[in-house]
């Protein structure tokens, strides 16, 4: 049976980190990248984790006629995951045909070619965003899915549906995966999360103040109604997230999914606060962060966290890093960024 997986996206954060487990794991990958949002250096460093470097096609999604050509190459594909799409919040609400274009046309594309060249098994990126602010936590798959805040969360949703229709009518097996709050870097130091300008993010966030290359982190807001008055989210390592892909995927390629159309969530089942995050990264550099507490960001849901038993059943798997991992190798990404890791 063919173990040749196409990871879209794959020198991407979630993406590259994925790649490197499936080739540990023994499979081929291929990936298809158009580099918006990273660089070919990570090719390269993903040869540097495994010993192997992935084949890597520089290319558009939305260029149907050369994903064409690159299906007729590549026929005896047993799967794709499918991570590669816009992921700014803002800047989505700033140019929203952009990313329904880009995340929407892309999905169209990938679902025509499975089914033309008969390739049988999706894994998606999806992301907790779907859920909004929960009615209860944690939040589990059967919560409802609320009105997107922005269009990139609507591009999520929007692309659920798509697959899960598009499933119904032809011989495709997906598997969506809800992603929590993904952090942190591979632990040899060599790929990690690459923001491009000033980081969304909160940890990204934290490691470029720590740095020197940011000034101080605002805390978006210490008047919720938390046990410390700031946000809660579910931090999960992406490593962790990386290794679910590989059970998800394999999931499928045995068959033993019990719906053609299936959703996971992916946290640690854990909630942790800003200033908690905050703490633990103070704890593990020994460093003092600057920090300020400001308002509110527009669009932050107070907390949300998953549960995480459909995973733990089902793929059989959970998170097994800690917060100060994730920080610890936040950090250890953010000094060899510092000292030019890319550029040697
Ligand atoms: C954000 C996106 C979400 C996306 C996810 C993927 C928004 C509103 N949501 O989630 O759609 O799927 O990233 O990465 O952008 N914080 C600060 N200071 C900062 C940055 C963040 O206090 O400089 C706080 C936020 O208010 C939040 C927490 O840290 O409470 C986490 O923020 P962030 O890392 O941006 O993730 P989300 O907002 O959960």
């Amino acid at each position: 049976m063919s173990k040749k997986i196409l990871v879209t996206g794959g020198s991407g954060y979630i993406g590259s980190h994925t790649v490197v487990e499936l080739q540990q794991s023994g499979f081929e990958v291929v990936v298809i990248d158009n580099l918006s949002n990273s660089t070919a250096r990570i090719i390269d460093q993903i040869g540097r984790i495994t010993g192997k470097k992935p084949r890597f096609y520089e290319m558009d999604l939305c260029n149907e006629a050369a994903l064409r050509v690159f299906f007729r190459e590549n026929q005896d594909l047993a799967a794709i995951i499918h991570f590669a799409a816009f992921k700014a919040v803002s800047e989505s609400v700033e140019n929203p045909l952009k990313y329904y274009h880009n995340n929407l046309v892309s999905l169209i594309f990938l679902l025509r070619f499975m089914e033309g060249f008969q390739i049988p098994n999706l894994v998606f990126s999806s992301s907790c965003t779907v859920y909004g602010q929960p009615e209860t936590l944690p939040v589990t798959e059967q919560a409802p899915v609320k009105q997107a805040f922005s269009p990139y969360g609507n591009t999520k949703q929007i692309s659920e549906e798509i697959i899960e229709d598009s499933v119904k009518a032809s011989p495709v097996n997906a598997i969506s995966l809800r992603y929590f709050n993904p952090i942190g870097a591979h632990e040899s130091g060599l790929i990690g999360e690459l923001p491009i300008g000033i980081p969304n993010n909160l940890v990204p966030f934290i490691t470029q103040t720590a740095i020197g290359k940011r000034e101080k982190l605002m805390v978006f807001g210490d008047d919720y109604d938390t046990p410390d008055g700031t946000a809660i989210r579910d931090y999960i390592h992406v490593v962790d997230l990386a290794k679910a892909h590989v059970v998800a995927v394999e999931r499928l390629l045995r068959n033993e999914n019990e719906h053609n159309f299936e959703v996971f969530n992916l946290g640690t089942g854990k909630g942790t606060s800003v200033m908690e995050a905050i703490l633990a990264f103070e704890k593990v550099t020994g460093m003092k962060l600057n920090y300020e507490i400001t308002g509110r960001r527009m669009g932050d849901v107070p907390q949300v966290w998953a549960d995480t038993t459909m995973a733990n059943l089902k793929l059989g798997w959970k998170a097994q890093k800690g917060l100060e991992e994730m920080m610890t190798s936040a950090w250890l990404w953010e000094k060899n960024l510092a000292a030019g890791i890319l550029e040697s």
